[in-house]
């Protein structure tokens, strides 16, 4: 029996697996969900999946049956088989199990006064008495609707004219203009009451989130999430930067795969709301330093090498037609304004939607993921850093780990006795792994039971049924092959605890280090941001120590805190300012290279304040 590593995104589950069996059959055993409508006869097509690396060979009847896509990498999973280490990507239609995408955020009362604005004219008709041009008649009509002066300068590119006059006709001399506040005009529309839309997005590593707004009113109209296509590419945002530096031409791939996707995404979300895609006339933007620089094709490469410089920091307003075509000629991106080469434009966004500049105490702001993001403020500073926890949070390098799906267990406790757990699964039955959150739940509960030490190894002096020593080590059962979803024995390895101990070690450091360079031992509030956060069991992180400073009872899950922050800077000039402020006033700590990091790491890794066993 020969063994490949296969990876399926975007679960994140990686197994080693039989060169025998196909990826459909290793999927269903290792509870990656996979659409197999004919049951992997090959005839339906519904197990589609994108395949990078050696597979078996494409057979005339495969190949047929996927056309062009084959081209593309596609591959049937039910026909084909991993000969080494493969990538395999299944797309949003072959998936069984939707991934659990959190849209919501803080809300939080704000000023309604956006970028763009509309313009309902009563335009004169042609006047053969009159010389005056077109242009003039609409500016002067546009003066008067704004009440300014007629020495302020409006930009009306010649293009939006072409046609007007056989508007100004249809509609009898009734046109919106769509403008910004600035004065450049984008659109103009035959009659009054037109949509005037625009566009938050929240661009993550893993999960990109659009939200439709209607820009006359300030209402959300609807919202749209998907995973990241870029997870194909490589799983966190490490490996798709050095991926950009060894192959340049991929940074215009990766760009244009997400520009493509949110695209889709607005089109669905436009097609929910009955309204036209045509007619979003802004985008607003926010995403993590190396998304921010891949979005927008700027080389990241600098960002994983001292001094982790971003190419720039500053916002930046490009023209939306290249990025999502369809949408106006006019229309116009925005993307917030970046702090660092690991604290991006999301997290000024964060820091803006829970008015971290503006507390009256000791607060904490935290966004874990792969990459964790801490903002420390107080009502004289805010300092921020970043930590690498690893792919650990959402389930990544975990033997059974899985992102937060239906079939993931997400809470667990356990009996001090007898060591029998109790498992809670997303979207009930059987379990098919654990995701993050489930695993703090987990460890946290064999902490406080005393299967797991302080310093983090399993106690043999529990070994039993639940306790046992495995083909690798040390390993606690969670669930027996007859009572999970992929007829294998659930458990935790020691190395899965490993990870995870790594991975709560290094935001314990960062929270450890902002506290101490801006000398308080504690602090009075803290804000969980982010899907992880939103999930995580407060009681359960404090439970293995990852907080320090911090009391339970203070700690509050604030949703997608990112995706709030970018429609507040969609729906308000005001707010979009004060995210200008907020990067510009926010300090960075650099904590790779800060002289008392590796020794607060070690101190950090203890899964108890006291960490003597
Ligand atoms: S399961 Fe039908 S083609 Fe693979």
């Amino acid at each position: 029996m020969s063994e490949a590593l296969i990876l399926f995104q975007p679960m994140g589950r990686r197994v080693a697996v039989d060169k025998k069996y196909s990826l459909l059959t290793m999927a269903e055993q290792n509870g990656v969900g996979i659409e197999a409508t004919c049951g992997g006869k090959g005839l339906c097509g519904s197990c589609k999946v994108q395949v990078q690396g050696k597979v078996s060979p494409l057979e005339k009847e495969e190949a047929d049956y996927l056309g062009p896509d084959a081209k593309k990498g596609y591959r049937l999973a039910c026909q084909t088989r991993a000969l080494e280490g493969v990538k395999v990507w299944v797309p949003e239609n072959s998936r069984l199990h939707k991934q659990v995408i959190l849209t919501t955020g803080y809300e939080h009362e704000m000023n309604f006064d956006p970028e763009i604005c509309v313009w309902e004219l009563s335009v004169p008709l042609k006047d053969t008495e009159k010389t005056d041009q077109l242009h003039e008649r609409i500016l002067e009509k546009l003066n008067k609707a704004a009440q300014i002066g007629s020495d302020f300068q409006w930009h009306l590119p010649s293009a939006l004219l072409q046609g007007v006059d056989e508007k100004l006709h249809k509609s009898d001399g009734r046109v919106s203009v769509v403008t910004t506040m600035s004065g450049r005009c984008l659109e103009i529309i035959p009659g009054w009451d037109t949509d005037c839309l625009g566009l938050a997005v929240d661009l993550g590593t893993t999960t990109i989130v659009v939200y439709l707004v209607d820009l006359k009113t300030g209402r959300s109209l609807s919202v749209k999430a998907g995973m990241n296509p870029q997870v194909s590419q490589g799983e966190d945002v490490i490996s798709r930067i050095a991926l950009c530096r060894d192959r340049p031409d991929r940074l215009k791939k990766l760009a244009e795969s997400v520009h493509q996707f949110i695209t889709e995404l607005a089109q669905q979300a436009c097609m929910e709301a009955g309204v036209p895609f045509r007619h979003i006339f802004e985008t607003v933007l926010v995403g993590n330093t190396a998304m921010h620089h891949i979005f927008l094709q700027l080389d990241p490469s600098g960002l994983a090498q001292a001094p982790y410089t971003p190419v720039t920091s500053d916002s930046v307003e490009i023209s939306a037609l290249p990025i999502t075509p369809g949408s106006a000629p006019e229309a116009q991106i925005h993307v917030l304004p970046v702090k660092a080469g690991f604290v991006g434009a999301d997290t000024v966004a964060a820091v803006l939607a829970l008015d971290a500049d503006q507390v009256t105490e000791p607060t904490l702001i935290l966004d874990l993921g792969t990459n964790g993001e801490i903002v420390l403020a107080t009502p004289e500073r805010m300092l921020c850093c970043s930590c690498a926890a690893g792919p650990a949070f959402e389930g990544g390098h975990i033997k059974w780990g899985l992102r937060g799906a239906p079939g993931a267990v997400d809470q667990v406790s356990v009996s001090a006795d007898s060591l029998v757990p109790e498992l809670r699964v997303i979207g009930g039955g059987s379990a098919l792994g654990i995701c993050g959150s489930g695993l703090v739940s987990l460890v946290s509960e064999l902490v406080k039971a005393g299967v797991v030490t302080p310093s983090g190894g399993f106690d043999p002096a529990w070994r039993g049924k639940h306790l046992r020593e495995g083909a690798n080590g040390w390993e606690y059962l969670l669930a027996t092959k007859e009572n999970t979803g992929t007829g294998q024995d659930l458990v935790l390895t020691h190395q899965d605890l490993s990870h995870l101990q790594l991975a709560k070690a290094a935001i314990h450091a960062g929270i450890s280090l902002l506290l101490s360079e801006m000398g308080i031992p504690s602090v009075e509030k803290v804000l969980l941001a982010g899907a992880f956060g939103n999930y995580l069991d407060p009681g359960a992180a404090c439970g293995i120590n990852m907080f320090p400073g911090v009391v339970v009872e203070n700690i509050t899950s604030v949703g997608n805190a990112a995706g709030a922050g970018a429609l507040s800077a969609l729906i308000s000039r005001s707010q979009r300012k004060r995210a200008q402020t907020i990067a510009r006033r926010m300090d960075y700590l650099e904590l790779a290279t800060h002289p008392k990091f590796n020794e607060t790491f070690v101190m950090s890794m203890a899964f108890s304040e006291r960490g003597d066993d």
